[in-house]
């Protein structure tokens, strides 16, 4: 059914979440009427074949109705946005289509969800009668159909009668579909990474002067503010400083105070991150301390060390007295850097510890805007018309360095001919006549998300319900996406895969901001910008595209609005309340942890929200799952991270629409035998973590599954699980796994298991670990490394064979070339590893604890020349370590850590200088005493001193 091959063209239409939705039901009608539903239902219902014969009729013509609906929708052009009666009309399609959702919901629980009275359930049926309430459910639901499909009609008619709409001609072009957004983003993104802030114009004198202003010790100059409107690149400075400056400081802390409620809560976080941050590691007891208490212990930090703080978005100088105390204390070494918008909290720093940020000059918007959409291509031509319509565009921006990139990455994706320009430019001004409400520069902003493709405008709405500034991560977010149905599988690319283009698309067009990758490049966190974050915020209300739940009751109201999603930001008594009467929420989300009540909102969902599909509740305390999530039939995602449960009830094996079952560092015992039951599962995570420090050997458990673990073929991520017989035996037939953990693994499961893994075409990352730390590993069947390993963890006694110098593993030519981070742990290698690993060119990762048992590493020249992390620990006979020049070029990071023999200064360490961080763990005095007087005596390393040392 090709409906999801055309659904995208409808860009320039407001109504992107409707559009998703509409699609959303028009799927889950066609598997209602699919095969498998159908023979389950004339199974069940073989008397009543009239009444299921005459249901099925109608929900196919609603199927019809809805998707001529969302033809026309798409097509509807955006300047219809601000007509009434059509906003009207629109409003009245969205809860009708919400309406019909929960009706499709129902029957397809009544038809194929497994009720928990099933067992008696065949026996009836035999006999030829229904249980009383299940018929009435089927006449229910069939006159419910019947209404909506009136109702329907009706609304189309009506639109003809009073709807006058705009075009909805032309105004659409075929290259935005999604199959070319994933395609595509990789090679964006390689371009992209080229644009950093490094290259934003005019802001080199800013950025000399900050650091200038962070080393100076001039007495009550510790406060440092960063003075603008939204959009001129404050925070972007700040983060510059903050990443170049922070490790000259013994402690740091970056706290953006508009994400917080309470100043209670802000003490707490920049406590936290400074005890973290610290080298000097005093850790403190805060969750029982009030503001006072806090408050005194920010001042110890502020005052006995030199610390570097990051406040970012000040509204009020108020904030500042209240976490600083008034007067502030005398700070001698540690810095304050403020950004803000208001002027009086500016004034909080001197005059000359001040920078205003101006708006850029035209000459400096055109040489960005150039930069964005043209990625610094300086061989462009233009002829005199497309020249004075980048004129115009770019004079709108009025300086505002986020609008030029925001409206030169539009141009850019857009691979833009004149025609193009032309509309863009048109749309603009559009826009900033009729939109008086929206500030100047959200106005501009506003023209990105309406040229976003209608897929992306649900996933860019949904990053609204989180908290202003909020980190998110990319695993975790393409996890919900996937559980909210925004994602359709492509081709041979799986849902995970097209949402991961779909994120950096959203990068790649400056609507979502880029905080941190991983070692080899990869989109790990990032977070909104806050005047997209306003934006997208009132956006998401106009499309009742789901509540972001802060405590404050007012902008609330269950009742009258048919709300679907519920973001928890802050938890308060209320919640409750809330949740009892929200019957039709379908995803709830709770960031809050703080209140131990939260426990109770798991059992609150599962009473009263019987359509619920997606319920991420990590972080919550809660011990025990009711039975009545059984009754869940809808459910997709299942987050319980961190939590205390240690057992899951049986009634879990009826969720048979689970994707993701989360239960990582969780107290979990023991599985169910039903979870194989659950065959759509994609991400199953249990493990129960032992061992903080990961010092132990056995620093986590997994589960076991002994039996049916082959039907889970779906499973993409299964960690971890303990390593039985029988379990090892049919891993293999699990084709679709990416990341792998297994615990326990004896000598005797090794040839089976490679053989496994061997089939495992996607495998990307690995972990085994032996079951104690004699037994060997001998995993030379794995051979040559899959291709697609990108994170390899081995914990235990490897074989000699597989690490020697003739070792078939790592060669050059036997795959691994893609393998980027390789762990070894408790290895005890007898014969040292590296030149055998040398030959892993795309290594950026290299960690060993207790791996090798010799006197001596030596990194020659030439070696790991990607590597950028590198860790060394427990290694208790290595006595010498040397370090040639040239070897390692690209390291960053270098950890020493309890190398207890080691009484000699690593050999050519200065080669590797200036690393972003080096440290020397656990070491004694005398080796801090040697270190001071070596070549890198005065540079910037870091160093703890073990313990014996302190008695
Ligand atoms: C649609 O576009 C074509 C070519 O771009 C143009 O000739 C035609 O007049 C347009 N139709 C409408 C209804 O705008
Ligand atoms: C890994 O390294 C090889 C050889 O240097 C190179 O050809 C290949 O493209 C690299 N692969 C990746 C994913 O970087
Ligand atoms: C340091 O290494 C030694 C020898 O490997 C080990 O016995 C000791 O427990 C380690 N120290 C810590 C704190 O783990």
């Amino acid at each position: 059914m090709p409906i999801s091959e055309t659904h995208e063209d409808c860009k320039s239409s407001g109504n992107g979440d409707l559009i998703v939705r509409l699609i959303t039901v028009v799927q889950k009608i066609g598997f209602a009427l699919g095969n498998e539903a159908i023979n389950q239902a004339t199974l069940k219902f073989k008397n009543f074949v009239t009444q299921l014969t005459e249901l099925q009729g109608s929900m196919g013509r609603v199927r019809r109705e809805l998707k001529l609906m969302h033809q026309f929708l798409s097509r509807m052009d955006i300047r219809n946005r601000h007509k009434e009666t059509y906003e009207i009309w629109v409003e009245e399609v969205r809860m009708l289509a919400h309406g019909i959702e929960d009706i499709v919901d129902d029957y397809l629980q009544l038809v194929t969800h497994k009720h928990k009275y099933d067992t008696g359930w065949n026996t009836c049926l035999k006999k030829g009668f229904m249980r009383p309430n299940i018929l009435l459910s089927l006449n229910k639901i069939a006159s419910a159909i019947k209404d909506e499909e009136i109702n329907l009609v009706h609304l189309f008619q009506a639109k003809d009668r009073w709807v006058s709409t705009v075009g909805g001609g032309n105004t659409t072009t075929s290259n935005e579909s999604s199959s070319y957004i994933v395609e595509r983003s990789q090679h964006l993104a390689r371009i992209s990474c080229s644009l950093g802030e490094e290259d934003l114009v005019g802001v080199d004198r800013n950025k000399e002067k900050l650091q200038e202003w962070l080393a100076d010790d001039l007495r009550g100059r510790s406060v440092i503010a960063l003075h603008g409107m939204g959009g001129l690149g404050k925070t972007a400075l700040a983060a510059n400083a903050y990443r170049r400056e922070k490790e000259k400081f013994q402690c740091h802390a970056w706290v953006s105070i508009s994400q917080f409620y309470s100043i209670k809560d802000v003490l707490k976080c920049l406590v936290t991150e400074l005890s973290t941050n610290a080298k000097k590691s005093n850790w403190v007891n805060i969750n029982d301390m009030d503001t006072q208490g806090l408050r005194e212990e920010l001042k110890k930090f502020l005052t006995h060390q030199n610390c570097l703080i990051v406040l970012d978005d000040v509204w009020a100088p108020e904030a500042v007295h209240d976490l600083l105390g008034a007067p502030a204390p005398n700070l001698k070494g540690s810095k304050i850097l403020l950004t803000t918008r208001v002027d009086d909290v500016a004034r909080l720093a001197f005059e000359d510890r001040r920078i205003t940020l101006k708006p850029l000059s035209e000459k400096e918007s055109w040489e960005l805007f150039h930069k964005t959409a043209f990625l610094g291509g300086t061989n462009h031509e233009y002829d005199a018309e497309l020249s004075h319509l980048i004129d115009q565009i770019v004079s709108k921006c009025k300086g505002v360095p986020l609008a030029i990139v925001s409206v030169g990455r539009l141009v850019f994706v857009r691979d833009t001919t004149k025609e193009e320009l032309r509309r863009i430019h048109d749309q603009l001004d559009w826009e900033l006549i009729n939109n008086p409400s929206l500030e100047h520069v959200r106005n501009i902003l506003y023209l990105s998300y309406i040229y976003l493709p209608t897929q992306l405008k649900s996933c860019f709405l949904y990053c609204s319900l989180f908290p202003e500034d909020h980190l998110l991560k990319r695993k975790a977010l393409i996890r919900w996406w996937i559980a909210e149905g925004f994602i359709t599988k492509r081709g041979r690319s799986t849902m995970e895969e097209v949402a991961e283009g779909y994120l950096q698309e959203l990068v790649n067009r400056n609507m979502l901001q880029l905080i941190d990758r991983n070692s080899f490049g990869r989109i790990k966190s990032f977070r909104m910008h806050d005047i997209m974050h306003e934006l997208a915020v009132d956006l998401s209300r106009r499309e009742c595209f789901g509540v972001a739940y802060d405590g404050d009751n007012r902008h609330w109201g269950f009742e009258d609005r048919d709300e679907r999603r519920l973001v928890i930001q802050k938890l308060n008594k209320g919640i409750d309340q809330a949740i009892s009467c929200a019957h039709s929420l379908r995803s709830v989300i709770a960031l809050d942890n703080s209140m131990a009540s939260s426990s109770s909102i798991l059992r609150l969902v599962a009473d009263n929200c019987r359509y619920m599909s997606v319920l991420e509740l990590s972080g919550l305390p809660i011990n025990m799952i009711p039975d009545a999530i059984g009754d869940l039939f809808n459910l997709r995602h299942l987050g319980l991270r961190g939590s205390n449960v240690k057992l899951l009830p049986k009634s879990i094996e009826r969720l048979t629409n689970l994707l993701t079952l989360d239960l990582f560092r969780s107290s979990i015992l023991e599985l169910p035998k039903g979870i194989v039951k659950l065959t759509k599962l994609r991400h199953l995570f249990a493990e129960k973590q032992m061992d903080r420090e990961r010092r132990l050997f056995r620093w986590c458990t997994g589960v076991s599954i002994s039996k049916g673990l082959e039907k889970l073929t779906s499973l993409q991520s299964l960690q971890a699980l303990e390593a039985q017989d029988e379990s090892i035996r049919c891993l293999g037939e699990l084709r679709q796994m990416r990341g792998l953990r297994l615990w326990n693994v004896k000598a005797n499961h090794c040839e089976r298991l490679c053989e496994s893994l061997l089939q495992m075409k996607f495998l990307s990352y690995l972990s085994i670990t032996a079951s104690d730390e004699d037994d060997v590993l001998q995993l030379d069947g794995l051979n040559p490394l899959p291709p697609t390993l990108h994170k390899l963890r081995l914990s235990g006694r490897l074989a000699h064979s597989m690490l020697g110098a003739e070792s078939p593993l790592f060669q050059a030519d036997a795959g691994g070339q893609n393998l980027h981070s390789l762990r070894l742990f408790w290895s005890q290698l007898r014969e040292d590893p590296l030149a055998s690993l040398s030959q892993l060119l795309n290594l950026t990762e290299l960690h060993f604890t207790r791996a090798y048992s010799g006197e001596q590493l030596v990194f020659f020249t030439g070696w790991f020349p990607k590597l950028k992390i590198l860790r060394l620990r427990d290694l208790p006979n290595l006595k010498r370590l040397e370090i040639q020049k040239g070897a390692m070029i690209s390291l960053e990071r270098l950890r020493l850590i309890n190398l207890s023999s080691m009484e000699e200064v690593p050999v050519g360490i200065e080669f590797l200088m200036p690393l972003k961080y080096l440290s020397f763990e656990e070491i004694t005095a005398d080796f801090l005493q040697s270190l001071r007087q070596s070549k890198i005596g005065d540079m910037r390393w870091w160093h703890t001193l073990g313990e014996e040392i302190d008695k």
